[in-house]
């Protein structure tokens, strides 16, 4: 008997599938996707480094994070008033090219002296028992369906993690980010926000 495959066996033959016909093509130096790109650009800023408030930097992301979370957001299993609309219309290749685009740009990287060192080491604390590094790697770069957090926006992380709380965000189905957000505090997630945030994007 033939077992059909689920709908997310697809989508990941889907994307793994383009990323191997995507190196021998890639859109990303075509007009047609600088076009796109520029659209993005006017929340995420050119550079992938976001200067608005609430908008996550892109740049240096896990090439699939950035797939997964842009197919997502277009089938609106993930929400958001301002994403929904610019996802909508992303095909397959875009996809592709965009995740392929954003892990190539240089991650943000604290350059200002920390505002707050008392709460990156409070935050440093918490992580250690907590082990956000299992899977987020040693330096919070990310890797394949785990984004960077390193150097990611202070205000940006906080949202994520009541998103997460708060059941607004689901993210690939299973449990892993919701059942951890649960069992932290205010306190916890104002301290892990901060100390990741001031972590160098290397
Ligand atoms: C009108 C502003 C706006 C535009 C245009 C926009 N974004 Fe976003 N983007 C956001 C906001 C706000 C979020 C955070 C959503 C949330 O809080 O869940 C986001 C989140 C994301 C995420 C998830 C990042 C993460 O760390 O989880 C990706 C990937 C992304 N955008 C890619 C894109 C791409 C690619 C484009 C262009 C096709 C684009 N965005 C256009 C505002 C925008
Ligand atoms: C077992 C693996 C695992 C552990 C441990 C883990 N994470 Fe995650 N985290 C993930 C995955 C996978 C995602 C992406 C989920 C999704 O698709 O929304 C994620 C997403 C996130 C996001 C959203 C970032 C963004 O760009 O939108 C934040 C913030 C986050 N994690 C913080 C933490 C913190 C803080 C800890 C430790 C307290 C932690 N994580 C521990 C796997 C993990």
């Amino acid at each position: 008997m033939r077992l059909l495959p689920r709908c997310s066996a697809l989508l990941v033959a889907t994307v793994i599938g383009g990323l191997a016909a995507g190196a021998q093509e890639s859109g990303v130096n075509s007009q047609a996707f600088k076009e796109k790109v520029e659209i993005c650009g006017a929340c995420h800023d050119p550079s992938g480094v976001a200067k608005m408030e609430g908008v996550p930097h892109l740049a240096g992301q896990p090439e699939l994070y950035v797939q997964w979370q842009l197919v997502y957001f277009r089938g609106e299993t993930r929400k958001n008033d301002m994403m929904t609309p610019a996802a909508k219309e992303l095909t397959d290749q875009d996809i592709r090219d965009l995740g392929t685009y954003y892990m190539s740009l240089a991650p943000a990287s604290p350059t200002d002296p920390d505002p707050d060192p008392a709460l990156t080491e409070a935050g440093a604390k918490i992580e250690d028992n907590r082990h956000c590094n299992q899977c987020h790697l040693e330096k919070f770069t990310g890797q394949g369906e785990t984004p960077r957090l390193a150097g990611q926006r202070e205000d940006y992380i906080i949202k994520a993690l009541h998103d997460y709380q708060q059941g607004a965000r689901r993210g690939r189905g299973n449990v892993i980010m919701p059942e951890i957000a649960y069992s932290l505090n205010e306190d916890d997630i104002k301290a892990l926000a901060h100390y990741m945030s001031r972590q160098p994007g290397k």
